[in-house]
């Protein structure tokens, strides 16, 4: 059971021994897989190493442990399953093949971009999808089926559709930003797959040929009959409001909203990519990420109600808490990630702000 420094802690690994800070309050329990919160918590209290399960024993373990829990599904398992599932993952399938036909079109025959057929099968499994509790769970697990720059794409598109959603954005322009996801990215199609799917990391000068994605995106673009708030998104959507981003290190000032809608559907998308644990993302590790990230970089027009609503599709569900304890959200604070809950083992209520050693670990 090796020790592995703080540094290079992993989420999913598996904890192989309680992890306690130096004052002996538990920190990790035994047999958790790593989380981004998790991990946060153990640097937090400065703790420098932690003893993790090589990679088989680990395997063993989480058998034992699901068979074990088998009674107890996630959220996710329970979307898995089900029928409206089965008939996403066909149309989203065909939908990404699609896309990445019509992206080489465009690039190596230099055909014209058809927005309405672009667009078409996106926004129909939207339709039919986003009312279900379950769309980010969908989404999410699509990734590890296939976590292709086309999968991204449609992800983009459908994250981007649905802040447009909130926003009360007309059809029309709901549909120009659906296009706009779904050709953010065009540029990386410049980059060779050998960088792109790098599993080690990037040199300096990879990252700096993977970054010209945005112009390189823009310049297959440019000459297109298109909207110019779709050219732009491609261009600047990793520049941050706070003038942090790149190409061009713009701020809000110069931002406009539909790359600060791309930025936020983008960020989401890449978060949830590195992760494949049984209970799936949970909303308010998410809401972690964006605040560890620094709000400030994107619009607070967007990225406010985004994490509200995030937060809010989870009231009454049931959640596990770090102290493997089960309840259910009955109240969500300002502070979004540390609502109220009551317990299930005697209806009492603890209200996370007030408890800031306990965090939700998982949707169940
Ligand atoms: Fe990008
Ligand atoms: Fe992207």
């Amino acid at each position: 059971m090796p020790f592995v420094k703080t540094e290079n802690l992993r989420i999913g690994m598996m904890v192989s021994d309680d992890v306690y800070s130096k004052a002996g309050q538990l920190i990790v329990r035994k047999d958790s897989l790593l989380s981004r919160q998790m991990i946060s918590h153990i640097k937090f209290y400065s703790i420098e190493q932690v003893n993790i399960y090589d990679g088989e024993m680990a395997m063993e373990i989480r058998e034992a442990y699901e068979n074990r829990n088998g009674a107890q599904t996630t959220q996710l398992e329970r979307i898995l399953k089900s029928e409206e599932y089965k008939v996403f993952k066909k149309d989203y399938t065909a939908n990404v093949n699609m896309l990445q036909d019509s992206v080489s079109d465009i690039i190596l025959r230099n055909t014209h971009v058809d927005p309405p057929s672009l667009i078409d099968e996106t926004v129909k499994i939207f339709n039919k999808n986003q009312g279900y509790f379950s769309f980010f769970g969908m989404l999410h697990s699509m990734k590890q089926i296939d976590d292709s720059t086309f999968a991204h794409s449609v992800n983009v598109a459908m994250i981007a559709r649905l802040i447009g959603t909130w926003s009360n954005y007309d059809e029309e322009t709901l549909d120009l930003l659906t296009l706009a996801g779904l050709l953010h990215d065009v540029g990386k199609c410049q980059i060779p797959d050998e960088i792109l799917m790098k599993p080690r990391k990037l040199t300096a000068q990879e990252y700096t040929f993977v970054k010209m994605h945005a112009q390189f995106g823009y310049d297959i673009l440019k000459n297109q009959d298109l909207d110019m708030r779709v050219k732009q998104a491609a261009l600047h959507h990793h520049e941050r409001c706070d003038g942090t981003g790149y190409p061009f290190g713009l701020d809000i000032t110069k931002l406009g909203d539909f790359e600060c809608i791309i930025a936020i559907a983008d960020v989401y998308d890449a978060m949830t990519a590195d992760r494949c644990y049984r209970s799936g993302l949970c909303p308010f590790e998410v809401i972690s990420f964006f605040e560890e990230e620094g709000l400030q970089k994107y619009h607070p027009r967007y990225i406010t109600p985004f994490l509200q609503r995030i937060a809010n599709t989870y009231l009454n569900s049931d959640v596990l808490l770090s102290n493997n304890e089960t309840a259910r959200i009955i109240f969500i604070n300002e502070r979004l990630t540390r609502p109220i809950v009551q317990l299930h083992k005697d209806n009492s209520f603890l209200n996370l702000i007030h408890n800031p050693d306990i965090y939700i670990q998982a949707i169940i």
